[in-house]
């Protein structure tokens, strides 16, 4: 595997792949992989000839008081995983290479990051939308491969992919979860083992609702309020959200129509832990 840390090192790569008639696949990662990272790596392996991870625990897509400075990094263990799993470069660069002194440019998706994450997280998915357009700029991909675990991280830069005129295909892949349902998550190896007992009752929430959805409920209001009492009696988390939405534009439901494709979503506190998960239903 090659280690790049670059611009002009990956431009170039990609210039010389793209000259062969390669095509590139990208998996943007702020490391701290895990078998959710590498099931995207294996997937942009069959998608491509060429796998670029980038490596980037993005400062701008980090609220004040966040986790920006304890994020887990370990690049050489990050550059193992990645290797293993197919991956060809790993695209490294330091924050100084991404935001050099004097850097004033930003991205804003509008609209579908006023809600759930965007609501809870002021100024996150503008970071989002910036570091991916950096770094799509970069690594030059035919494909990008994002993990459904972040739904409406997918679902903006679907929109930017878009609404920008971006030349790339964007792939969604199901999310990943350890055997008793949790979903995998950088954030994870932050849970206390009383809360890494109690988080599994997330998915459990989440699979009740789609249960309910799916034998004909449709009052959103009440299967929300189902979410509610499970997650309340049976941990100590502080929910965040917990939402029925339209799956393409985000906004909140009270009366499920059939046919149409909902993201029940969720995101709670453990602690100062704040996980995040989804399942997404069409109504039948
Ligand atoms: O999903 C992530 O790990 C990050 O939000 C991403 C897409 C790599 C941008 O920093």
């Amino acid at each position: 595997m090659i280690l790049l840390g670059t611009v002009s090192e990956m431009h170039g790569f990609a210039e010389d792949r793209r000259r062969e008639g390669r095509r590139i696949a990208v998996v943007p990662t702020m490391g701290a992989l895990h078998e959710g990272h590498l099931t995207l790596i294996r997937r942009a392996k069959e998608q491509a000839d060429v796998v670029i991870v980038t490596l980037f625990v993005n400062p701008t897509q980090f609220g004040r008081g966040e986790d920006f400075e304890r994020y887990p990094r370990n690049r050489d263990r990050d550059q193992e995983l990645a290797a293993q799993a197919g991956a060809d470069v790993l695209f490294a660069p330091a924050a100084q290479t991404m935001y050099p002194d004097g850097y004033h440019t930003f991205v804003s998706v509008e609209s579908i990051t006023a809600v759930l994450e965007g609501a809870v997280r002021p100024g996150h998915f503008r970071g989002v939308a910036t570091i991916v357009t950096k770094l799509l700029n970069c690594t030059k991909p035919h494909v990008a491969v994002f993990g459904q675990k972040d739904a409406q991280q997918a679902a903006v830069i679907r929109r930017l992919v878009s609404d920008l005129n971006f030349d790339v295909e964007i792939v969604v892949v199901p999310t990943v979860r350890e055997s008793d349902g949790l979903a995998m998550s950088s954030r994870n190896s932050y849970l206390t083992p009383a809360d890494r007992a109690q988080a599994p009752v997330l998915f459990r929430a989440l699979r009740e609702a789609e249960r309910r959805v799916l034998e004909g409920g449709r009052d959103a209001v009440t299967i929300r309020g189902t979410m509610e009492v499970m997650i309340r009696t049976e941990t100590s988390a502080a929910i965040d959200y917990l939402s029925i939405a339209d799956a393409a534009t985000l906004q909140e439901q009270t009366t499920l129509q059939s046919g149409r494709e909902i993201l029940i979503s969720l995101a709670a506190r453990f602690g100062s832990t704040r996980l995040i998960d989804n399942v997404q239903v069409v109504v039948p």
